[in-house]
């Protein structure tokens, strides 16, 4: 084990590099741009909520203000259509920045990357609460690689299904992306989302059953409350309910895979290593 005053020492060296969050700034329809920062609320912080029973789970706020007044487009978006939710370190006009290693954000934040659905009268109107909220998307664990590893490697693009049955209308679309590198207690997984407003076109009317936030996640679910460096996770439960879909199979949230028989010592330490990086990045919250 590593002294905590080692680590300590370790994350204080570190400290000084500008912190690696991240923010949801643009939504593509069917591959086409719907424009930087239309239709989407966002904060000019690019830093987690960590408290799940904040209000601030919804659609950000708190620690990291929105900006105000709202956009006040909606974008139209046919039920079926696959959108993209792009995410960026922070807010960048120009998009995906190859010189900047920690954009879409830092390689050491691996968690699920999640969306929601939330009908709602009018997607321009202020209030977030009281809402019912479906899961549209999740992409956690396979054994190798993390959700969030997939929306890195693919510079920031986050790919949701629209469901083809649900009812036309406005709605809410929560991009959710979550980092567990300081997961090991509660408060300490990052959650970082924003809100966009949409509006589907044609659609059905399946009713899909729904959660709040807050309240669909809890500080003690084993996908929120987690050491994902040791001992190896061999079973990511993805918070939140099942995945909806038209076809009314739930899809199950727990990925299953192999364990692997023996964890070397390097293993250890070189994980150990990156939780010693991981943390400086914990400590910008302070
Ligand atoms: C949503 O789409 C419908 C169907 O095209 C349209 O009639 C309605 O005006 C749109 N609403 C908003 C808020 O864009
Ligand atoms: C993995 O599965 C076990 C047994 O079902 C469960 O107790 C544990 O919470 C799961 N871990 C995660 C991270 O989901």
């Amino acid at each position: 084990m590593i002294p905590q005053h080692v680590l300590a020492v370790l994350a204080a060296f570190l400290v000084g590099g500008s912190n690696a969050h991240t923010i949801f700034q643009k939504l593509w329809v069917n591959g086409v741009d719907q424009g930087y920062l239309n239709g989407i609320r966002y904060p000019t912080y690019d830093g987690p909520i960590t408290d799940v029973t904040s209000n601030d789970i919804i659609c950000n706020g708190g620690p990291n203000p929105l900006v105000t007044p709202y956009s006040q487009t909606v974008i139209n978006v046919p039920a079926g259509a696959t959108v993209q939710a792009e995410w960026h370190h922070v807010l960048q006009p120009n998009g995906y920045n190859s010189a900047d290693s920690a954009d879409p954000v830092d390689p050491g934040h691996l968690g699920p990357t999640i969306a929601y659905l939330a009908k709602v009268p009018d997607a321009t109107q202020t209030d977030v609460t009281g809402l019912g909220w479906f899961k549209i998307q999740e992409d956690g664990f396979d054994g190798t690689t993390w959700g969030v590893t997939r929306m890195y490697n693919a510079k920031g693009l986050h790919t949701i299904k629209i469901p083809s049955c649900i009812p036309p209308g406005n709605y809410f679309l929560r991009a959710e992306m979550i980092a567990l590198h300081g997961a090991s207690s509660y408060p300490g997984a990052q959650f970082y989302m924003e809100c966009a407003q949409i509006n589907i076109t044609g659609g059905g009317s399946t009713q899909p059953s729904t959660v709040s936030f807050p309240g669909a996640y809890h500080g003690t679910d084993p996908g929120i409350t987690i050491n994902i460096y040791y001992p190896t996770v061999t079973n990511y439960t993805i918070p939140g309910p099942p995945v909806f879909t038209c076809s009314g199979s739930g899809t199950s949230s727990t990925t299953t895979t192999k364990t692997s028989s023996t964890t070397s010592k390097a293993w250890i330490y070189r994980h150990r290593a990156l939780r010693a990086r991981h943390l400086t990045f914990c400590l910008d919250l302070r």
